[in-house]
């Protein structure tokens, strides 16, 4: 047997890559394959941001950068986040990191140690609690319900807190869900945790995919309250359609993004230097496209959400950010057929060719989950698919 290294057999692989995986092999096959396991968006980076990055190769910007990534991108970080969330930012405050996981793992690596314990939430993206697991910590994890719209309650988090609590990571819109962290719940867990010297790292890849203008200043209610010890993690990944580009960011006090440096220098060094270049251009360039692919993600988001939601056996609340639908299909599920989420994923891909990621990769059995950054036409054809084998699923139940 070899000898991996211990902490090895503490994770598992990326349960969206294994259905990923599945899909490419049918592809293969020659199957027209309706894949709606994708995390990122369908779009082409915009126009601009390809210019610049094409225009950083030809002036030979292809050499190593600064580890922590160049000033002039740390300042278009915190040139966004004045513009977008009026909070004031230093580029001491700014890592830039190998997309919105990267500077994940540097606060793990960085905030935690064997015996830890993390609270988070599910249904949750599953790196969440696998890089908890990777440095020897605990996820302790507070279940929200789509009874309840998913909604994270403060309390739930609050009394999960023991004395080996050493960070609450919290992300909004979440993935898989869709689901916001209110303002005010935000503001309860962050006082919770400052009085009891408890990191706060937020997730804020969706940031801006959400449909609805309601108040989501995450980055001000956590600076403004607890400061000294929040991490925040953004991305240009979903928001400018830059996901091989892999850039995103930390924003945390300066100490902690030196200590932060420091790990990404004896790692990965800098992210690549024409993707800087091109990240700049995203962020002090006009924001129009952010807002035209928000615009077509809420018109499939509709559209999707009302083919599925007309079966009986589909149950499914209306994300309010990112781009995935998360419907319950447990109506469809019975003792003597397919009994679980994965099961109807697996005989979804194989009588229909039609992907989802089960509910049990996010903790959420009975769940699937839909990514709508696809056209509508292959969300109409991967709908009548669904309603199909659901239609399919509900005879055999009768007979
Ligand atoms: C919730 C969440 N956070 C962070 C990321 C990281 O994305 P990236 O590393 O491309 O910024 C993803 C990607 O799917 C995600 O779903």
């Amino acid at each position: 047997m070899t000898a991996f290294a211990k902490r090895l057999a503490r994770i598992s692989a990326s349960p969206t890559l294994q259905v990923a995986a599945e899909a490419d092999r049918l592809r293969r096959a020659g199957f027209d394959v309706v894949d709606f396991s994708a995390g990122e968006p369908d779009f082409p980076t915009p126009a601009h941001v390809k210019q610049a990055g094409k225009a950083a190769i030809d002036a030979n910007f292809t050499r190593y950068t600064v580890a922590a990534g160049i000033p002039e991108l740390r300042e278009a970080v915190c040139a966004r986040y004045r513009a977008d969330y009026g909070v004031n930012l230093t580029p001491s405050e700014v890592l830039i990191t190998v997309g919105g996981k990267q500077a994940l793992f540097n606060a793990a690596l960085a905030l935690l140690d064997p015996g830890d314990e993390v609270i988070t939430h599910a249904p949750y993206w599953p790196t969440i609690p696998e890089q908890v697991k990777l440095m020897g910590a605990t996820p302790v994890i507070v279940t929200t319900k789509s009874d309840d719209g998913f909604a994270l309650s403060a309390d739930a988090v609050v009394s999960a807190i023991t004395p080996r609590t050493k960070a609450i990571i919290l992300n909004s819109p979440s993935n898989p869900t869709g689901a916001l962290i209110d303002e005010d719940t935000v503001a309860a867990i962050a006082d919770a945790a400052a009085a009891r010297g408890i990191w706060v790292i937020a997730d804020l890849c969706y940031e801006q995919l959400i449909y609805d203008p309601v108040a989501h200043n995450l980055p001000k209610v956590l600076l403004s309250r607890h400061r000294s010890r929040t991490v925040l993690a953004g991305s240009a990944s979903k928001a400018y359609a830059m996901t091989g580009w892999r850039c995103g960011w930390s924003i945390a006090p300066p100490d902690v993004t030196a200590a932060f440096n420091v790990i990404q220098g004896q790692s990965t060094s800098n992210i690549t230097s024409i993707t800087q270049k091109a990240a700049i251009a995203a962020l002090n360039g006009p924001q129009d496209a952010v807002a035209e692919m928000l615009d077509e993600y809420r018109k499939r988001r509709d559209n999707i959400h009302a083919w599925l939601t007309a079966h009986p056996g589909i149950q499914c609340l209306k994300p309010r950010g990112a781009f995935y639908l998360f419907p319950n299909v447990s109506g469809l599920l019975q003792p003597g057929g397919l009994r679980t989420s994965a099961e109807f994923a697996q005989a979804l891909i194989q009588r229909e060719h039609v992907v989802v990621v089960p509910g049990e990769a996010f903790d959420a059995p009975g769940y699937v989950r839909i990514s709508y950054a696809t056209s509508m036409d292959r969300l109409r054809e991967g709908a009548t698919r669904i309603l199909r084998f659901a239609e399919s699923l509900c005879a055999s139940q009768l007979s």
